[in-house]
């Protein structure tokens, strides 16, 4: 930069500025209005589904569960999210578990089953301008009519959605803002157009339509060449799309979201993944929102992608909790913007690596966020990240047009440091006092700045939670005391099927309040579901142990149930389930598998068990021998299990059939 001035003229500019930094060594980047703005900014959110990923968060124990909703969504606290995404429940294994649809059977509705909607009541009660969207991953069967597809029939497809839609505003009062497909899965055009149409028949014209949730190919050229697809898509939204789009997609003049991004084990490589493409999502990509799949990583660990949320709350038995860092990193830029404020034309890298985007509300505030993140401190799960540097460097801001006036500037600074391992993050400094609408950064290494007007950033805190522990050895549930707002039982995290809390008000005994798998087909899936059902709760280090439950077949002829221990793997590796599994069939047989799928039979034999009656399973693992018991009495004995050596509970059925399980317990050693 020395060459293109005379020193002299250096000189002057070093007194004007005010500032210890030699210019020489600085590089100067313009914030400047004057030519015109970039694109309106949609905000930065965090996708709760796809599948179950809030499954525990819901069993937490007061205060701690509100605490961990005001580090997500609280304004001027945490996270202080803009978007809540949620899935659509569609009674299907869709990565961590299935979500309960609004509508298992073609004549049922039911706008209070899974936690979806209450979180979405609990963010807009702290934030009543959180930007709401639904989107499915699954459909329950008869939307496909016995088929793995949901647009054979696209205008029973398109009222289901609508139903949910409509129905959230009736029973919850939540405006769903927007709306989505088939999550990374096929798109129809018909399809779009009819859900279109029916949104507009049902008054939910203001209900915008993302597309596809997939890649930016196919969807751009679709609605390059289909202006009515055209005029029924608002928004593109892209998966993981590396910070870049498509040129393409920037002609359609839509506006173009990473609608699911991040995915990325929450450490600080995961914060510093999180920092780099809030910026340059829009710097290299022109998307005006990023959703992090997922919001709270609330679902078992050793369930595929742990710990891949913004947040962990992983143990509602011990309250525990863990303030991520890039919650942190979220509020770099959502503590400092809404939904409705624009891009700058000046954005982009800084000299030595690192990015910076400026987005200004229209009256004069001004928000700078810098990230300086290095290659191997950034590197999120998918796309593959390219080669690039980042060294320390300094870096001039030149504030112009509106905003050449601005006296002060209020600073805040993360810090990953990660060689000596003692980050610090969102940390309020000094403001800065501008001499001539200039200031000068000295930049190190993965650090995240704000430079902002804005003065009501704050970093929220609360008392430490209560210490991690594992969960509780011994552990009965008798499904009679409910989890008031809830459909499920706490803690237990449906696989395949859904089991939900049923009350038999007929009968006389002790089976009035149960839990029931009530799924009686294959759903339109997104994964490999089973084809059994399977709910697994529990510690996955679990090895010996005994589990009891009561169970109630409702399949005169084919129905079957069982109860296990050792449960190696969950969500979408479901079919490939290992384990002890203990059935008992409404034929009057039993038989114990190695396997879900039942190929492997550790013993079998005659039960006299059958549908229509209760009977109590007891299964005991010790070692590598188990035992069961039916009723209290020694049914079989000296099953040797090599493998697996540990895993969760579970129980499940034999099929897509009605079962119910009453007085559930583990005890283990
Ligand atoms: C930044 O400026 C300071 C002093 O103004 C100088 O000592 C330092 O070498 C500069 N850093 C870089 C990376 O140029
Ligand atoms: C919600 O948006 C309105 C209008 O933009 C704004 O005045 C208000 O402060 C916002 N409320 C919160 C809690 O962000
Ligand atoms: C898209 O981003 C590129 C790269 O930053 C930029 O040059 C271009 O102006 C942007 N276009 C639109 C329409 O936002
Ligand atoms: C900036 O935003 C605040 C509200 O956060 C508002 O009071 C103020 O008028 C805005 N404009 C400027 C130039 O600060
Ligand atoms: C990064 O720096 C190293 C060492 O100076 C150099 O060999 C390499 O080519 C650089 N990589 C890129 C992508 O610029
Ligand atoms: C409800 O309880 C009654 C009385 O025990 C029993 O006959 C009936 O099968 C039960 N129904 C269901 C669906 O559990």
């Amino acid at each position: 930069c020395c060459y293109r001035m005379a020193r002299g003229a250096w000189a002057a500019v070093f007194l004007l500025l005010g500032s210890v930094v030699d210019p020489c060594s600085s590089q100067t980047y313009a914030l400047n209005d004057k030519a015109g703005l970039g694109r309106v900014f949609d905000g930065i959110g965090g996708l709760s589904g796809g599948g179950a990923t809030s499954r525990l968060l819901v069993n937490y124990a007061e205060p701690y569960r509100s605490q961990i909703l005001d580090y997500l969504f609280k304004p001027n606290f945490g996270a202080s999210l803009h978007i809540l995404k949620v899935e659509i429940g569609g009674d299907s294994q869709t990565t961590d578990g299935t979500e309960p649809s609004h509508m298992h059977y073609e004549s049922d509705e039911n706008y209070f089953r899974g936690y979806e909607w209450w979180l979405m009541k609990e963010a807009k009660r702290r934030n009543p301008n959180v930007t709401l969207i639904g989107l499915p991953w699954a459909f329950p069967g008869w939307v496909g009519h016995g088929k793995n597809w949901p647009y054979d029939f696209p205008d029973i497809t398109a009222a289901y959605v609508v139903n949910w839609i409509l129905g959230a505003k009736q029973y919850h009062d939540l405006d769903i803002q927007y709306v989505g497909i088939w999550n990374e899965r096929n798109f129809d055009s018909k399809y779009i157009k009819l859900l279109r149409y029916t949104l507009d028949k049902n008054g939910l014209e203001g209900v915008r339509i993302i597309a596809s949730d997939n890649l930016w190919e196919p969807i751009t050229l679709y609605l390059l060449l289909d202006p009515e697809l055209g005029r029924a898509v608002d928004v593109i939204g892209a998966h993981y799309p590396g910070t870049t789009t498509v040129k393409e997609a920037v002609k359609t003049q839509k506006k173009l979201w990473s609608s699911e991004d991040y995915s990325t084990f929450n450490d600080e490589v995961g914060g510093g993944c999180w920092a780099r493409i809030l910026n340059q999502n829009y710097v290299n990509g022109n998307m005006t929102a990023t959703i992090s799949w997922n919001l709270v990583a609330s679902y078992y660990e050793d369930l595929p992608f742990g710990r891949d949320g913004l947040m962990t709350a992983e143990e509602p038995w011990s309250g525990n909790y863990v303030v991520e860092s890039p919650i942190w990193i979220t509020a770099h830029t959502t503590q400092f913007t809404q939904p409705g404020w624009t891009y700058l034309q000046t954005v982009g890298h800084l000299a030595q690596g690192g990015s910076y985007v400026a987005l200004t509300d229209g009256t004069g505030n001004l928000t700078v966020v810098i990230e300086t993140m290095t290659h191997d401190h950034s590197v999120c799960i998918r796309p593959p990240l390219p080669p690039f540097n980042v060294t320390s460097q300094n870096a001039t801001f030149q504030l112009q047009g509106s905003f050449a006036s601005i006296k002060e500037l209020q600073v805040w600074r993360s810090q990953f440091n990660f060689k000596t391992k003692k980050p610090s993050f969102f940390e309020k400094l000094t403001p800065l006092k501008l001499v001539d609408g200039s200031f000068t950064l000295n930049l190190a290494e993965d650090e995240v700045y704000t430079l902002t007007t804005i003065t009501t950033g704050q970093k929220g805190s609360y008392p430490d939670p209560p210490p991690s522990a594992r969960f509780p050895k011994v552990y009965k549930d008798n499904f009679d005391i409910r989890n008031p707002p809830f459909s499920e039982a706490p803690d237990f995290a449906d696989q395949t099927g859904v089991f939900e809390y049923y009350i038999n008000l007929t009968d006389p005994g002790p089976h009035v309040f149960t839990l029931r798998q009530v799924l009686t087909e294959r759903p339109v899936t997104w994964a490999a579901d089973a084809d059994q059902t399977i709910s697994v709760i529990g510690d996955y280090q679990w090895h010996d142990l005994t589990v009891t439950c009561d169970v109630f077949m409702e399949s005169v002829k084919t129905g079957g149930v069982f109860i296990a221990a050792r449960v190696d793997k969950g969500g979408q590796s479901i079919r490939s389930a290992n384990g002890v599994f203990f059935w008992v069939f409404a034929d009057g047989t039993y038989k114990v598998t190695n396997d879900l799928a039942g190929q492997t039979v550790l013993a079998e034999g005659q039960s006299g068990t059958r549908a229509y009656g209760w009977h109590t399973l007891s299964l005991t693992v010790k070692g590598q021998y188990a035992l069961g018991q039916l009723n209290g009495y020694p049914l079989w004995k000296n099953a040797v299990v090599l493998t697996p050596k540990n895993g969760w509970a579970a129980i499940g059925t034999r099929s897509f059939e009605l079962a119910q399980f009453d007085n559930f317990a583990v005890v283990a050693g």
